[in-house]
């Protein structure tokens, strides 16, 4: 099929009907596709050098536009829920409540700051956020054959803008639904608009946004790319979709969490740091 599926950090439950798909979204062509990506920890890389790197709220968390005392608030939330988020033994019905908990209680911390818009584009460029190997392939390509991007995030819009921008990616085929500040006349944060997206409520996140989906009908096929069990659903505002791809970035607990992650992504890539599987699929649907 594609060499690049032999990579050892390659699991499929069902290696025919990936295959079936590859082949049913290679005959329909690159003007029949679209693509909707999670950010932080699948289009950002999860660790480098045996460090963590960071996501885009933890961008803002570990930067001189937070205080220490702050700093320390933000870092005891992070201990408490990301072991909660990542907890196999948990039902999502039992981590939702603490998700959107844990987001709330963020979101309050950081608004307290009083963050300057003009102070992003620098916390980013000081910042440990590195996107995986071979993006640039991955979205010059996506750009070169017209093909839609979409990153859906419950990260922070404005951080993870500046992030692709700062790798000069941020290309005219990319769109972007996210949590994004608000901020006030003076240009300093005081709050986030809209509605909150978190790890679980991608799905109410993909219906709100129909008009999105509707310029998009044509599209039918979608390449969808995710690390969390909570990315699945975002393509669920798709309007006649006819075949789903997804695959999913196993990083963190892989022993723990394979069997679920198989059970639910077409394609697992396990503490895989590079976009080598996501490009070559690209490049063998669309040649
Ligand atoms: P994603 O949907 O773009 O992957 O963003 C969600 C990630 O953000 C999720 O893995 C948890 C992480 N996160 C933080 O690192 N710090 C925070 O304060 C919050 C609320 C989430
Ligand atoms: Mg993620």
């Amino acid at each position: 099929m594609i060499p690049m599926l032999s990579k050892n950090s390659v699991s499929m439950r069902d290696p025919k009907r990936v295959e079936q798909i590859l082949t049913s979204m290679r005959n329909a062509g690159p003007s029949t596709l679209q693509v909707i990506s999670d950010f932080d920890m699948t289009l950002t890389r999860f660790a480098h050098n045996g460090k963590r790197c960071p996501t885009s709220h933890n961008i803002l968390d570990n930067s001189k536009l937070i205080s220490e005392d702050c700093k320390a608030k933000l870092k005891n939330l992070l201990d408490t829920y990301y072991p909660i988020e990542i907890d196999s033994t948990r039902s999502v019905e039992e981590k939702l409540p603490l998700m959107v908990e844990w987001w709330t209680k963020a979101h309050e911390l950081l608004v307290q700051q009083k963050i300057s818009k003009d102070h992003l584009a620098l916390a980013v460029r000081e910042s440990e956020a590195m996107l995986r190997d071979g993006y640039q392939q991955f979205f010059d390509h996506l750009h070169q054959i017209s093909v839609p991007l979409l990153i859906f995030s419950a990260g922070i819009g404005d951080v993870l803008e500046e992030v692709i921008r700062q790798a000069g990616v941020f290309h005219p085929n990319v769109k972007v639904f996210s949590n994004y500040m608000d901020f006030d006349e003076s240009g300093v944060l005081q709050a986030f608009k809209g509605e909150l997206i978190h790890i679980y409520n991608k799905r109410e996140g993909a219906l709100l946004n129909t008009e999105h989906f509707k310029e998009l009908q044509s599209r039918y096929n979608v390449l969808l790319l995710g690390d969390s069990l909570g990315d699945l659903n975002m393509a669920d505002g798709v309007m006649n979709l006819q075949n789903v791809l997804k695959i999913g970035y196993l990083n963190d607990k892989v022993d723990e969490r394979r069997e679920s992650y198989l059970k639910s992504y077409d394609i697992i890539l396990e503490k895989d740091e590079t976009m080598d599987v996501p490009n070559a699929i690209l490049f063998y649907i669309t040649g």
